[in-house]
């Protein structure tokens, strides 16, 4: 694939068709890839990341672009079994790993996150991992969560960011913009983590990503850096 016609370039329908089609094709290694480029770390962000939701035992739970479905086992330890943990992704690989989980969802569905086939109000908490750069209208896709909400519920967003030290940026720029990708070919996937980083240059600022929530609805807005500002974490409650 030439440069002008690259997932990273691709907007719109363009774009949620690349990025359906390109998890599609990683997602036997996803987890493995995961593992490797976060050293381990990502389970640990998605609990924190639960705990921002502030979910009791018996709600509800919606987990947004799910993929492989990593954030199903801290939603099932919040809202405990008395409660639901429903998982949404539009890319039908990644929902068959989810569902060969040992702590599996209550229910996956197929979705598009700017579109979502659910009722309004009807959860408790939402989480969305590395899936809000994906989406080809995050202004959407935010008005969506708020709408599946029930007033008062939180949302948390775990996503890439750009460091906004100059000297963490530039490591970053070689480790995402030079390792990822090698690593990712080594399994094949050279463009797939080629777009890791392009895609994380394009995205929306920490500040840009909180207007985007303020603006669908969501209150008390606030973001945290991890991983030395590499990721970040924006959460915030449906008014
Ligand atoms: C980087 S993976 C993250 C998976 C998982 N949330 C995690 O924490 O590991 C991004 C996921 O978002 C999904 N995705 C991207 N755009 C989407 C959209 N518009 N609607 C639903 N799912 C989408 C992809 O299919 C993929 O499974």
């Amino acid at each position: 694939m030439g440069v002008s016609n690259a997932i990273w370039n691709t907007e719109g329908q363009a774009k949620r068709e690349a990025v359906r089609e390109m998890f599609g094709r990683i997602a036997s290694r996803y987890d493995l890839m995961n593992g490797l480029i976060t050293f381990r770390l990502h389970n640990r962000w998605r609990a924190f990341s639960t705990s921002l939701l502030q979910l009791k035992p018996g709600d509800k739970a919606l987990d947004i672009c799910c993929g492989t479905g990593d954030f199903v086992r801290p939603l099932r330890r919040a809202v405990t079994e008395r409660g639901a943990v429903i998982g949404l992704d539009f890319c039908l690989p990644m929902l068959e790993i989810a569902k060969s989980k040992s702590v599996a969802a209550d229910a996956l569905l197929l979705g598009d996150a700017c579109n979502l086939p659910i009722a309004s109000g009807a959860y408790d908490g939402a989480t969305v991992g590395w899936g809000i750069r994906n989406v080809p209208d995050i202004d959407l896709a935010h008005r969506e969560i708020a709408r599946v909400l029930k007033p008062g519920a939180r949302f948390v967003s775990l996503d890439m960011a750009v460091p906004r030290n100059k000297v963490l940026r530039s490591v970053s720029s070689v480790f995402c913009g030079r390792i990822i990708p090698a690593i990712g070919s080594l399994f094949g996937f050279r463009e797939a983590y080629t777009y890791l980083p392009k895609s994380t240059e394009r995205f929306m600022s920490r500040e840009m990503l909180t207007e985007s929530m303020q603006r669908a609805g969501f209150v008390e807005c606030a973001c945290k850096d991890l991983m030395l500002g590499n990721i970040c974490v924006h959460w915030g409650r449906k008014g």
